[in-house]
């Protein structure tokens, strides 16, 4: 017990990699293992989000997370210490009992995350297992589709593009590491054809490593550029397309209308758009196809377009908010952020609710990102067979990246890339 006991827990404030502070949690055990972990945090967030606590104030612009870290030094640590950091389950219902609101709004949901996920660690350390096989048990072994977001707009980029995610997904790779290969090559390719096409501020890159083409409206602009470039390398029988919408930021609630290219239309209209965008492009994914609160549309779109339905901020990794939604079939797959509910138990909570559902697990990072990596390792921990962690540029990306090349290394033999089950990995 002795190598497991939390003798210290510490947090200070760091940088995400938009240069945003958040919060970074230290664990030590008795052993002298140590957990580190980073909290990521999100800028196109959901309405149902627990709460990340920033300081207000002048210092960073009122983006400080102080008093986050202050709820971690002198509320939680005093709470963890002597407790076995292999109880996750029991240090996270602490954690939220000691906020003690629905949305973690009293210690904030960033000082939680932060703890929970370095408690994982701490515990992983002290167990000498990988952070993958201490989350998931010895039957793991599925690498991931990478859902590679090539091209963006919306909240997260300085273009013109409605749709904030434009992403290839290599589902005819045999491996992980062939599968980021391919990406990567394509990822180049369309860096070259964008430049020519819409000139060469378009190689600016967005929040999670898309390119930016200048005066690029239509999303199927997006796809068929992504296409030609996917088709220039003879990769068309490797790849299919996604998007993640994020609707909800295109929704006026007022006037009940989505705005799509400056055009004001209906959900019904906006519903046939994805109809003729599904009949015309190899399209096996779409994420927030509709407003947050459209439980009914998602259910409707599951049945009609036959593809991969994600729930971002739809679900926002709640278990309130998922059972919801199987309840009337809104969606096929959750999209999974730990800090959008808190704790790691949580969030695993809501991964198994899913899977027992019949319904895909995708592992999502935030647009603000750190170069920690339990995000890969959550990833493989939960067999979930696809994550979503950006383009394969910017160091916060390609960490997560080159964190699930090691595991698959670490795996030999035994390492199963999902490929085209990325929604039911077998
Ligand atoms: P966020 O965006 O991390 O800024 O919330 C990512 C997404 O919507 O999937
Ligand atoms: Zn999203």
């Amino acid at each position: 017990m002795e190598r497991f006991e939390i003798k210290e827990v510490k947090a200070r404030e760091i940088l995400d990699c938009r240069g945003e502070p958040t919060v970074e949690v230290e664990v030590w055990t008795k052993g002298d293992f140590l957990g580190r972990a980073d909290v990521p945090s999100g800028r196109s967030t959901g309405k149902h989000e627990a709460l990340e606590l920033r300081d207000g104030e002048d210092r960073y612009r009122g983006k400080g997370v102080l008093k986050a870290v202050q709820n971690v030094n002198k509320i939680i640590a005093p709470a963890l210490t002597g407790r076995d950091a292999t109880k996750q389950r029991e240090i996270d219902e602490l954690m939220i009992e000691l906020d003690g609101t629905e949305n973690k709004s009293k210690l904030g949901a960033n000082s939680i995350v932060g703890v929970s996920l370095a408690v994982a660690k701490a515990a992983a350390k002290a167990s000498s297992i990988p952070l993958y096989q201490s989350i998931g048990g010895p039957h793991v072994h599925i690498l991931p589709v990478p859902f590679l977001n090539l091209i963006n707009g919306g909240k997260l980029a300085a273009t013109e593009l409605d749709f904030q995610e434009h992403i290839v997904m290599p589902v005819g790779a045999k491996t992980f590491s062939e599968a980021l290969r391919i990406g990567t090559e394509v990822y180049y390719e369309l860096g070259k054809m964008l430049a020519d096409r819409w000139g060469r501020h378009s190689l600016n890159v967005a929040d999670e490593g898309g390119y930016t083409p200048s005066g690029m409206k239509d999303p199927r602009e997006a796809f068929d550029a992504e296409l030609k470039a996917i088709e220039e390398l003879g990769y068309e029988d490797e790849f299919v397309l996604g998007l993640d919408v994020a609707a909800s930021h295109l929704y006026n609630q007022e006037k009940k209308r989505y705005v799509l290219m400056g055009k004001e239309i209906t959900r019904e209209h906006f519903m046939d758009f994805y109809e003729d965008l599904v009949s015309t492009y190899p399209v096996q994914s779409i994420e927030d196809p509709l407003e947050e609160e459209d439980f009914k549309g998602f259910a409707e779109l599951t049945r009609t377009l036959g593809i991969q339905i994600v729930g971002d901020d739809l679900f926002v990794t709640n278990v309130k908010r998922l059972n919801e939604g199987i309840k009337i079939g809104a969606a096929n797959a959750l999209l999974l952020k730990v800090n959008q509910i808190g704790t790691l138990s949580e969030a695993l909570d809501a991964a198994q609710l899913a899977f027992r559902n019949n319904y895909g697990v995708q592992v999502s990072e935030r647009s603000g990102q750190t170069e920690d990596t339990w995000l890969a390792d959550v990833t493989v921990g939960l067999n979930a067979g696809q994550i979503k962690t950006g383009a394969p540029c910017r160091s916060e990306r390609t960490a997560q990246y080159n964190q699930l090349l090691r595991i698959e290394e670490e795996l030999g033999s035994t390492a199963k890339y999902a490929g085209k089950n990325f929604r039911k990995p077998k």
